[in-house]
């Protein structure tokens, strides 16, 4: 398990916008979130990437599980080019690069000295698991596939505009390849070809992925589970979009039926009340349904809300 949510709740002060959240993120994972606008879908991501705290419960990470947040305002530097800016993901690498040169210099002079072969084998570790030799591979491989030429590489990120930057921040996050890649609605300032590029990475990403859309033809080519963010909690759904409406609308209709019987039966019970609590033979029966009636709880209507109508069906 990459990542398991145990009832967790949010409130910004009277306003309780998550309550009872229970979920679980696994390796491989492709899970859309879906839900109206202001019902939460951010608040749970800015939580899940450590940008805001829970006010209750717990979201457990795997040891060692990394994550990776596509937010609106991250910063780029303006004075590095497109390049650049990607190359900076590897930094960590270049870095065990430069040690490792040093290393072997001095491993020459000092051939037996175990920690000198310690250092470097941890230097060698870094550099593999970034997969760093082929770096300017999978720089160009990610630029290209998301829309960025290698005629625009030069560009400084300073003078790309607003949409531009969007895509080289998620352009960035991509070729980080954390455990979890964490993404609030990223097809908006995408063209369709780069769009479906992001599809086809993400079906062979090899982390989980937790997605915020709301197109649904994304969510169909992309998700193996639906998130549905609803009355401030989550039901979680296999399959992906397609899948999901037929079971959403089953789990409707047998909520709506209880609504509906409940509501009938409420009925009953308060005619047989008004018609018989005067009567003193009677009197004993109806005062036992008026307490059935005070403890029937009526199950609530499924709220419509928002979903479906909001995607772009
Ligand atoms: N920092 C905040 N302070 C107060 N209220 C907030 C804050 N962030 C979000 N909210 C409120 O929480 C609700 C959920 O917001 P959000 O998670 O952004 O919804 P979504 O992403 O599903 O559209 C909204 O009513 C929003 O106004
Ligand atoms: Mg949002």
């Amino acid at each position: 398990m990459l990542l398991e949510l145990q009832n967790l709740g949010k409130s910004f002060g009277e306003h309780e916008v998550l309550r009872d959240v229970n979920a679980g993120v696994e390796r491989g994972d492709r899970i859309g979130i879906i839900g109206a606008n202001g019902t939460g879908k951010t608040t749970l991501l800015r939580i899940l990437c450590g940008e805001s705290l829970p006010d209750a419960g717990d979201a457990a990470f795997g040891t060692g599980v990394t994550t990776g947040y596509l937010e609106q305002n991250a910063r780029l530097d303006p004075s590095l080019d497109i390049y650049a800016t990607m190359r900076l993901v590897f930094t960590p690498a270049l870095d065990a690069m430069q040690e490792m040169d040093a290393l072997q210099k001095q491993l020459a002079a000092d051939p037996h000295n175990a920690e000198l072969t310690e250092k470097i084998a941890h230097c060698t570790a870094v550099i593999d698991a970034m997969d760093a030799y082929n770096m300017d591979t999978q720089i160009k491989k990610v630029l290209n596939g998301m829309g960025f030429p290698a005629d625009t590489w030069t560009k400084l990120a300073g003078v790309l505009s607003g949409g531009e930057q969007t895509r080289l921040r998620l352009a960035r996050l991509l070729l980080e390849r954390p455990d979890l890649l964490i993404l609030d609605e990223p097809t908006n300032h995408l063209d369709l070809e780069t769009m479906e590029w992001l599809e086809n990475y993400l079906k062979a990403y090899r982390g989980a992925v937790l997605v915020v859309s709301h197109d649904r033809y994304f969510l169909d080519a992309v998700c193996t589970r639906i998130w549905e963010l609803r009355g401030k909690s989550i039901k979680t759904y296999r399959g992906n979009y397609s899948a999901y409406l037929p079971q959403r609308e089953a789990a409707d209709e047998r909520q709506q039926k209880l609504h509906d019987a409940a509501v009938e039966k409420a009925a009953k019970l308060q005619d047989y009340v008004d018609r018989n609590l005067v009567r003193a033979s009677t009197t004993k029966m109806a005062q036992s349904r008026r307490k059935q009636l005070e403890k029937l709880e009526i199950v609530e209507t499924p709220d419509h809300r928002g979903v479906g109508a909001e995607l772009s069906l």
